[in-house]
């Protein structure tokens, strides 16, 4: 009787709000996020409003977003099938939280969401809402309708008084997605796996060809694994996010064009945008690698594939998830210090790292006179043994 849907003000999800109330006569109570899309919001109340909403939320979840969802991931190196920096899977299980939430505040019994029937989003949505409140009703329009095409789409908005306004991004040939990590593009053209985008489907990035000249050297900070400054000067997670968005895009940083493997078992052709994700991949990754026991650093790499996979999938509020999360976390008190990396025309280079938590010694591992710090001479034995097992098949021939 009561829904609460995940609106974000655009075609899709008016025509599905107005869609509910007519088959299920029900209430619907609308809520919109703010996750860094970059977006102007200030209209959707308005257009909720006349659309018959009588509860609508509008929250800023940028700061939530960053700090609670996407440094975690962080901290893991997550990637997806090596490449996916994992931008719109990483924001569905907030979604999911806070549509709970308000579903619970508000009285609803029912959610209500603008993924298709084909896509992983669904799965996420409710794999996340189910965790959270198991005995959710969840209503997929996009599973249930026969508005299978934007010619239908358009023809049941003008005939229900839906207005068609355009907004950014309108007149986009390409499904878009849109937070603080990340940029997509899916369909369109792109449903061609052999077609190259035109170079102006990109939103974020310039290109590498047309990126400065020159290369601008860049120091982050980390703490307990996350990035807390940026040339000296501390930032909040959203601002850091943002501030290196900025920095990659004028560089041509985190382009990616990719065919993924779907939960839901088709491959899918999706291009991304992703330049403070990937400056901040590169950064953690240098912090770890003075920072880490070796033997921790590659316990963890063993993990990323099937802690990505929980996240691309929508296991983000599973107990494996969780479990591997709170491993996760222990192994990052001591990932504290600065690298300096030079972004030059689509390219993060390391250039340096120092942190007072470092274990790199410089004594130990010198090609000069190490001063007895280290025993040649214990690297024979070591070998020897190590040796054994293949001198014993190589003497059975
Ligand atoms: N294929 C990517 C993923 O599964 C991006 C999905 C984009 N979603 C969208 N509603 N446009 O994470
Ligand atoms: C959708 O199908 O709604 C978008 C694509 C996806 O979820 O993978």
């Amino acid at each position: 009787k009561k829904v609460a849907l995940a609106y974000s003000g655009g075609l899709d999800t008016s025509v599905i709000l107005k869609w509910l109330q007519d088959t299920y006569g029900c209430e619907v109570v609308t809520f919109t996020a703010d996750i860094g899309q970059k977006e102007d919001l200030s209209f959707v109340r308005g257009k909720a409003e006349r659309l018959g909403v009588k509860e609508m939320f509008v929250d800023d979840l940028r700061e939530d977003f960053v700090r609670d969802y996407v440094f975690p991931m962080f901290r893991a190196n997550a990637i997806y099938e090596g490449e996916y920096l994992l931008g719109t899977s990483i924001a569905r299980p907030l979604i999911a939280q806070r549509l709970v939430e308000i579903a619970n505040q508000t009285g609803c019994d029912a959610i209500a969401h603008g993924a298709t029937g084909k896509g992983n989003d669904q799965v996420r949505f409710e794999l996340g809402a189910y965790a959270l409140r198991p005995d959710i009703k969840v209503i997929a329009p996009w599973r249930e309708w026969d508005l299978n095409s934007r010619e239908r789409l358009l023809a049941y908005a003008e005939q229900h008084n839906i207005p068609i306004e355009k907004k950014k991004g309108g007149g986009s040939p390409y499904s878009m997605d849109a937070n603080a990590l990340h940029i997509s593009y899916e369909g369109g053209g792109l449903e061609d796996p052999y077609w190259e985008p035109e170079e102006d489907m990109w939103r974020w990035t310039v290109s590498p060809e047309s990126a400065p000249a020159t290369a601008e050297t860049i120091e982050i900070e980390y703490a307990h694994g996350d990035p807390v400054a940026l040339n000296g000067q501390a930032l909040s997670p959203y601002a850091m996010l943002a501030t290196l968005n900025e920095l990659g895009g004028k560089h041509g940083i985190g382009r990616l064009d990719l065919v993924e493997n779907r939960y839901v078992g088709m491959k899918s052709r999706g291009c991304y945008e992703t330049p403070g994700g990937t400056i901040m991949l590169r950064a953690h990754r240098a912090i770890e690698s003075i920072t880490l026991d070796r033997e921790v650093a590659h316990l963890k790499d063993e993990l990323i594939a099937k802690y990505a996979s929980l996240i691309y999938n929508g296991y983000w509020w599973s107990p494996e998830r969780r479990m591997l999360q709170t491993m996760i976390d222990a192994s990052q008190d001591k990932v504290n210090g600065v690298v300096r990396l030079k972004l030059y025309k689509g390219n993060v280079i390391v250039v340096g790292r120092k942190s007072p938590d470092s274990l790199f010694d410089a004594r130990v591992a010198t090609f000069e006179d190490d001063g007895g710090a280290y025993n040649q001479k214990d690297a024979e034995g070591f070998i020897k043994l190590n040796a054994l097992r293949l001198r014993t098949l190589a003497g059975r021939g």
